[in-house]
């Protein structure tokens, strides 16, 4: 049998992987996916409790998906988008259009979030050219948020050690402000008084209203763990940014198609943003697509202007066969009431972790929404003791991954800002899957507190 473990070691360059573990003689080799399940090339059955990396949201080995490929590569496998359309292009948007926000009815599409945020600071940067507000070019984005990999959507991201290797390559546009971790108010005091948002608002007054011509953020921001803003956030966020002609960003890569409960998180934090960013589950992973919905109006005034286009483009962007993908996914999300499923089972997940943090004295906290959660490490709550810099050293360089092998669990042990481990099962998952998951991370959790009262 061919040794794809060899010919990866020999040939193929992974993603943010350390050449060590690479080199190491347990690489794993995925060969198929079953529903909620994945099986490598030894046989062994891993629970997939992030959908891959927060994608496959419809689950592996979905008939319909496969079918809606092959039949769009036998009648149109590729034509651009430039100056053309074609039938699933069309519908993609029409579709992503019906299930926007407010008047987010125009649709741009390219192959990846890393472009579909690049889509957007362009955009912005184009609408302000187009009313002839030429100063503005600055974006404020948030810390420890991630918004991609490519040189602008890295100089938007807040996390300092992917970004500052590369930092004499990156525009210097960026501003970050604090993220909503731990922000309140008491109650009565109204959202405009958070200091969440309030940064945004003296960044935007620092820099000169007129330098500014966006703001970006997550809904439920990843990085930091799944971060869910206060209540009245992004209404407030909605009404600083009018304040100053700034365009908002919702960035909803992974927030989008039903992650959050709704087809896109903004329905649930009450605003209309000007963008949403989204990609991932837009095609259940099973066709790479991206692309930004943007307000009618915005783009109208950009058509309508002297500029008169959008000055950006990709060979792939509304792929056929990506869009086709896309028109299946949403079609199947209508169909099985995605977005409801995640509603009414999301209490069923989160009661789950709570459950197990209360056992287990090495969780700080549990947060998120939807199908989304972090649960945030520590030492030991009961004494209030943090993970030396050694332990989290360790956890995150090997030690998690290990117990998470053992419990056959494919989460994600995370390290933006604490020690955290991510989950973001698959929206299909039912109860019982929920407790597959919710029983091996039992294992991983107490794995984790014997290890580390082993070191104390
Ligand atoms: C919020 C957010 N924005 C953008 C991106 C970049 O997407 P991609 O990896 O498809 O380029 C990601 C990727 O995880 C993301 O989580």
């Amino acid at each position: 049998m061919d040794d794809f473990r060899a010919k990866a070691q020999a040939h193929l360059v992974p993603h943010f992987t350390r050449g060590a573990a690479w080199r190491r003689g347990d690489l794993i080799v995925m060969d198929h996916g079953d529903g909620c399940y994945i099986h490598d090339t030894d046989g062994v059955r891993y629970l997939d409790g992030l959908s891959g990396l927060f994608c496959t949201s419809l689950g592996h080995s979905r008939t319909d998906l496969v079918a809606a490929a092959a039949e769009q590569m036998g009648k149109l496998a590729y034509y651009p988008t430039w100056g053309y359309t074609n039938e699933p292009a069309s519908r993609a948007a029409e579709m992503i259009a019906e299930v926007a926000p407010g008047d987010l009815d125009e649709v741009f599409f390219v192959s990846s979030g890393s472009e579909a945020i690049e889509s957007a600071l362009k955009f912005a940067r184009n609408y302000h050219l187009s009313r002839g507000d030429t100063g503005r070019y600055k974006v404020i984005s948030r810390e420890w948020s991630y918004h991609g990999t490519t040189l602008g959507a890295l100089a938007v991201t807040g996390i300092a050690k992917l970004r500052d290797p590369f930092a004499p390559m990156l525009w210097d546009g960026v501003r970050h402000v604090r993220n909503t971790l731990g922000d309140s108010v008491p109650p009565g005091t109204p959202p405009s008084e958070l200091a969440s948002v309030q940064a945004v608002e003296d960044m935007i007054l620092a820099e000169g209203p007129d330098t500014v011509a966006l703001v970006v953020a997550e809904p439920v921001q990843n990085g930091r763990g799944a971060l869910v803003p206060p209540d009245g956030y992004w209404p407030e966020l909605r009404r600083v940014c009018d304040r100053y002609g700034v365009l908002l960003c919702a960035d909803e890569v992974i927030n989008s198609f039903g992650r959050i409960g709704h087809f896109f998180a903004s329905e649930r934090f009450a605003v209309v943003p000007d963008m949403i960013t989204f990609a991932k589950g837009v095609t259940s992973a099973y066709q790479p697509l991206g692309g930004v919905v943007i307000r009618r109006p915005l783009v109208e005034q950009v058509w309508d202007s002297p500029m008169g286009s959008f000055l950006h483009g990709s060979t792939f962007g509304g792929h056929p066969v990506a869009t086709a993908v896309a028109v299946a996914t949403i079609t199947a999300m209508h169909a099985e009431g995605i977005p409801g499923h995640v509603l009414a089972h999301q209490d069923h997940l989160r009661r789950g972790l709570d459950a197990l943090a209360d056992r287990h004295s090495c969780v700080r906290e549990v947060r998120g929404a939807g199908y989304f959660y972090a649960v945030e490490l520590m030492a030991d709550r009961e004494t209030g003791t943090d993970l030396t810099d050694d332990d989290a050293l360790a956890l995150l360089g090997g030690v998690l991954l290990g117990f998470l092998k053992e419990a056959r669990l494919l989460i994600r042990p995370d390290d933006r800002g604490a020690t955290m481990l991510t989950f973001a099962p698959p929206l299909v998952a039912d109860r019982e899957v929920l407790d597959d998951i919710l029983e091996r991370t039992d294992q991983v959790l107490q794995r984790t507190g014997e290890w580390i009262a082993g070191r104390r």
